[in-house]
């Protein structure tokens, strides 16, 4: 008897929707006291990387809502009933269109579990093309709203460039940024756990000793000037204590980006993704020889920031 045949790749079939959603750097994290609800305030500025994700929903059957998971570190993304990407559809069909179904294909480029945003993004992307696939046309607002309840990343991975963010992350001013900054980043083969990161932040600062949270000075004038020294200078994570504390290795990584020349150093998000500003491209080039070469065995990426949100062309119907 013959085998049934494979499902078409989401990707090709017709009347799917792609979309392409980059990850995230953060270039200030800047952390204010626990709050009841156990989220801390934040003042971050948020920046996407050319490190993208690719999602491709296909109409599916009423109700129904499927992943497949492709590309570097898909064996770490966890089970499809607690995928961000499929819980943002769910979301999405509950509030707003009850009889939709979509099968969702996720190409991974972002690292798993990297401090760079890689699931939020995914849900982002499920939101926008699951929008596009339904004809539901919703507005920005609506589609930040649902963003803000899936995860405190995931409203800023929905509209990608620059924004400044507060509360735990969900409060977005985006800036304009004219200038392309030139980013070397070093993946770590094991990942790190974001609540454990802000639990020993907690351990480490007392919360009647943490003061309200505030972008540095001189970040956002480094930003509009273009000056990846000024920029280099201004950066600063206030989890990156916390999570060198969890993973002490980061910190050679750190002094090798800082000895192979980069103008700025710092671990991504809550890590264990650490990132290294360059002056130029070329320069980014030459910072991640050197890195590759000192660093056997890491992943070294060389990236443009800031990175923009993009829908090419995906199956026609
Ligand atoms: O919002 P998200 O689900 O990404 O947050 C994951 C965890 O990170 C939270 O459960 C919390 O422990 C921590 N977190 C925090 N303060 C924030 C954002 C996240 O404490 N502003």
């Amino acid at each position: 008897m013959a085998e049934p045949l494979a499902p078409a790749p989401a990707a090709s079939r017709p009347g799917s929707v792609r979309v392409r959603v980059p990850g995230k750097i953060n270039l200030a994290l800047c952390v204010g006291p626990r709050r009841d609800d156990g989220f801390h305030d934040l003042a971050t500025v948020f920046q996407s990387v050319s490190l993208a994700d690719e999602l491709t929903a296909a109409p599916a059957p009423a109700g129904v809502v499927t992943v497949a998971v492709h590309g570097p570190g898909a064996d770490l993304v966890g089970a499809p009933e607690d995928n961000l990407a499929v819980r943002a559809a769910r979301l999405l069909a509950a509030t707003y269109a009850p009889q939709a179904g979509a099968h969702l294909e996720i190409a991974k480029g972002i690292p798993v579990a990297g401090g760079m945003a890689g699931g939020s993004a995914d849900a982002a992307a499920a939101l926008l093309a699951c929008d596009r696939l339904w004809g539901l046309g919703l507005p920005t607002e609506a589609l930040l709203d649902l963003a803000a309840t899936l995860g405190s990343d995931v409203p800023f991975t929905l509209l990608g460039g620059t924004a400044v963010g507060h509360g735990r992350g969900e409060r977005l001013a985006p800036v304009e940024v004219d200038h392309t900054f030139h980013w070397v980043l070093v993946t770590s083969p094991d990942g790190l756990s974001t609540p454990a990161v802000f639990r020993r932040f907690d351990e480490l600062h007392p919360p009647d000793t943490v003061p309200a949270p505030v972008v540095p000075d001189g970040l956002l004038a480094a930003l509009a000037a273009g000056d990846p020294v000024a920029l280099g200078a201004a950066l600063r994570n206030d989890l990156a204590a916390p999570a060198l504390e969890l993973r002490p290795d980061l910190a050679d990584v750190l002094a090798a980006g800082t000895s192979a020349g980069a103008v700025g150093a710092m671990v991504s998000g809550s890590g264990p993704t650490c990132a290294f500003l360059a002056r130029d491209a070329a320069h980014a080039t030459g910072v991640a020889a050197t890195l590759q070469d000192r660093l056997p065995g890491r992943t070294v990426y060389v990236v443009v920031a800031p990175a923009s949100i993009g829908f090419p062309h995906a199956g026609r119907g």
